[in-house]
């Protein structure tokens, strides 16, 4: 039977009931972390327990868990929930109030909510089983603090349909300025002869976990080139390879964006090193 945890206490997923007037519910005033666990094993929960941190810091909710307080949670979700590879989806939103009111209450506790869902496998770096992404293309049309991982999620969830409708899997965003910021759930990176770059951090993209993994993995290969730079439009259309990168698809290598092939229409031998080095090295950090 499957378990969830709300506020101190599991529970079956039909006894966690919270209240309407929860601020999460009302406002989407909340932050939340996707860590995903394989065969028992967190990846980068330090850094998603970090990132967690500092969203709850930017909207000033003050929540008293320890890291430990968060491992014990997930490693019981882990253990009380089926399937070999689980996506733990961490939940705090500001609490609930007794009205409706935009001014950030005092006093009021923050609603904790945490689950597992079964993650279809471990991403893998053979190219004739690897998911490979189709994509859509369109201009970014979210708010400027695409830094703090909120749980107000219309924006991408927008972007996303946008691609489901035309069949694809994801959408990747670019700004007024034609530059590409991330995808609508996930970070992008290009390969251009034989270099890879990645937008820089700034308030149009999330701090991804993935993508800090990958820095720090391809860092530690001096025979790889990597810089964190503006890409434009033009340049991913016209790149050899593109990837998309989150907790849940690691590495995923994008074949077609819109009506457009990239490279040779099937992941590319950068990929192949990278997601290679990332199965190898994930756990390291
Ligand atoms: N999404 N950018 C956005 C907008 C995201 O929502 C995500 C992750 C990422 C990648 O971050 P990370 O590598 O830390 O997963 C980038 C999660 C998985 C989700 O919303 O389900």
């Amino acid at each position: 039977m499957s378990l969830v945890y709300l506020n101190g206490q599991y529970m079956p997923p039909e006894e966690a009931k919270i209240s309407p007037m929860d601020r999460g519910f009302l406002f989407g005033d909340g932050i939340y972390e996707v860590v995903p666990a394989y065969h028992g094993k967190m990846l980068g929960f330090d850094a998603h327990v970090a990132r967690m941190r500092d969203g709850l810091a930017a909207i000033e909710i003050e929540l008293d868990y320890s890291g430990d307080t968060w491992r014990e949670i997930c490693d019981t979700l882990i253990s009380k929930n089926p399937g070999p590879n689980q996506g733990i989806y961490l939940h705090v939103s500001r609490g609930t109030d007794s009205k409706r009111n935009h001014a950030y209450p005092q006093g009021v506790k923050p609603t904790v909510f945490a689950f597992c869902f079964e993650l279809p496998g471990e991403p893998t770096n053979d190219e004739s089983t690897a998911t490979s992404y189709q994509v859509s293309l369109e201009q970014d049309r979210r708010w400027q603090r695409c830094n703090i991982k909120s749980t107000a999620l219309l924006g991408n969830v927008m972007h996303y349909q946008t691609g489901a409708r035309a069949g694809n899997k994801e959408t990747i965003l670019f700004n007024a300025k034609d530059e590409i910021t991330e995808a609508s759930s996930s970070n992008v990176f290009i390969v251009k002869d034989g270099i890879i770059s990645t937008p820089p951090l700034d308030n149009q993209i999330l701090p991804g976990i993935t993508r800090w993994l990958i820095l720090q993995i391809v860092h530690s290969h001096s025979e790889l080139k990597i810089q964190e730079r503006v890409i434009s439009k033009e340049e991913l259309l016209n790149a050899d390879e593109v990837w998309i990168t989150s907790a849940t698809k690691e590495v995923g290598p994008v074949v077609k964006v819109d009506e457009k092939v990239i490279g040779e229409g099937k992941p590319g031998p950068m990929w192949q090193r990278v997601q290679t080095l990332f199965t190898a090295h994930k756990f390291d950090y």
